[in-house]
């Protein structure tokens, strides 16, 4: 689908980490794919002393070299013109404001305004309050980086800041796990199969598991997580964000209104989190980085237990796991199934699971028990690999920030976080975020501490390969 009307996009930390590794490579992939509207232009923002347009552009140039293998040259070219920068900050945006009502009038009376805050939380509320002085969020959509706050309240104070410049339905607050074609299809597998959709419940389900174990550690990031820490970075985010599309009701159609409505129920039935069930880690060596306290007790993993109240899903416990410098970078959702009664002789040799695997090419792993080839009546273990993408399909894959861009462009608001949503996930979270569990310490390279790798109970947790 092609978006028509023209735009302009403004990105606030146009020179950040952020829009180099994944924001101006997905415009260029847009363009590239010929998603973008005839028209637009993109002005780049922030507080770095303005420099010339054709500097700007040389560097995003150098990004674009930098992060895409074999990048076509036409397509930069194309691309490039129409990026411009204007230096704002949260006390004087009156130059950036004249900047967007010039390139509005040059496209026409029929350009929508994109607003992108790629911002450190502390300026987020001072930069839409200048939105609102400048006029610039009237009209506009404002796609809005995590973290959404720190805790419940500091989420409450930016939300009415945002409430009072823009409507709730031009918010497009994003979490970029839910631009993952993987994390989409969980929405196809249940909704659009009648195999698995009746059995996704608590009558069929004695546990689900959500692991997205990293390898990266924390080396020269440190102090972003010193401010931030790995509950409020991955899981009142990201994994939480999953659960909500693994445990929502049939929504009863694929639109933004239904499927939010549907995600936000879930957050609804959540039961906030107890802290003697959830386990905080730290690995041996995150003290060292130069940016992080001697003394520091932020969590770089986060193991817990969560239950979601609701008629389909009381008494499945859902495990969440996710933590730096691990032994692997995974994103697994493991369902696994009640045992039948079996008339076959001596115990069964372990439940079925199914085992989602949220990568580019969303691929599934089916553990099934089956009979053993031969005279006797035995079964065994078998795990059977599923594609979870047709083959001939997988080129027109989009990543995750480029859906998401594409769909900010579209009006189309499905992916994005809605206001109550957040406010939930951080009722959920504030009991560990009152009463944080003690930071225990793991080796790099492991599953984390002893005491989380225990937390699912007997069976344990399916990765490594379990
Ligand atoms: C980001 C977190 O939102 O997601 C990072 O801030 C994390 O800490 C990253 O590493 C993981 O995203 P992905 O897409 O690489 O799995």
């Amino acid at each position: 689908m092609r978006a028509h009307d023209p735009v302009v996009l403004v990105l606030f930390g146009a020179r950040g980490d952020l829009a180099r590794r994944m924001l101006f490579p997905s415009l260029y992939r847009l363009a590239a794919g010929g998603r973008l509207p005839d028209e637009y232009a993109v002005i780049g923002s922030g507080r770095s002393a303005p420099g010339s347009d054709d500097e700007f552009r040389d560097s995003v140039r150098a990004g674009l070299t930098d992060s895409i293998d074999g990048v076509d040259d036409a397509v930069v070219d194309t691309l490039l013109p129409r990026l411009t920068f204007q230096s704002a900050s949260a006390d004087d945006g009156a130059a950036l404001a004249d900047a967007v009502r010039r390139t509005r009038e040059s496209l026409g009376p029929r350009t929508t305004t994109l607003i992108y805050l790629s911002v450190p939380p502390t300026a987020m509320e001072p930069m839409i309050a200048m939105l609102g002085r400048e006029g610039l969020a009237e009209g506009a959509r404002l796609i809005v980086e995590k973290p959404f706050g720190t805790d419940l309240e500091s989420s409450r104070a930016l939300q009415q800041t945002i409430a009072s410049v823009a409507d709730e339905d031009s918010i497009y607050r994003i979490d970029h796990f839910l631009g993952k074609e993987a994390v989409q299809n969980i929405l196809a597998l249940r909704f659009a199969n009648g195999l698995l959709e009746p059995a996704w419940d608590a009558a069929h389900l004695e546990s689900v598991q959500i692991d997205v174990p990293e390898e990266l550690a924390l080396e020269g990031r440190g102090s972003f997580y010193e401010s931030t820490g790995c509950l409020r970075d991955m899981v009142s985010t990201h994994l939480c964000q999953v659960l909500g599309f693994v445990a929502m009701e049939p929504p009863t159609t694929m639109d933004a209104v239904a499927l939010r409505e549907a995600k936000a129920a879930v957050f609804a039935a959540m039961r906030p989190l107890d802290p003697a069930r959830v386990v905080f880690g730290q690995y041996r060596g995150y003290r060292d980085d130069d940016d992080v306290a001697d003394d520091s007790d932020v969590e770089t993993f986060v193991a817990l237990e969560a239950f979601v109240d609701n008629e389909r899903w009381r008494g499945v416990p859902f495990y969440l796991r996710t933590g730096k410098a691990l032994d692997d970078k995974r994103r697994t959702v493991t369902l696994t199934f009640r045992t039948p009664p079996s008339p076959f002789p001596g115990d069964l040799p372990a439940p079925d699971e199914l085992a989602l695997e949220l990568t580019d090419a969303p691929v599934a792993t089916l553990d099934l028990n089956v009979k053993r080839p031969g005279p006797d009546t035995a079964v065994e273990r078998l795990s059977s690999r599923l594609e979870l993408t047709r083959s001939d399909h997988a080129d027109d894959s989009l990543a995750a920030y480029e859906r998401l861009l594409l769909d900010v462009i579209r009006g189309d608001q499905t992916l994005f976080a809605r206001s109550d949503e957040v406010d939930r996930l951080w009722e959920v979270c504030q009991p560990v975020l009152d009463d944080p569990p003690p930071v225990q310490p793991y080796e790099k390279g492991s599953w984390g501490p002893e005491s989380a790798v225990q937390l699912p109970g007997p069976r344990g947790w399916r990765l490594p390969d379990g």
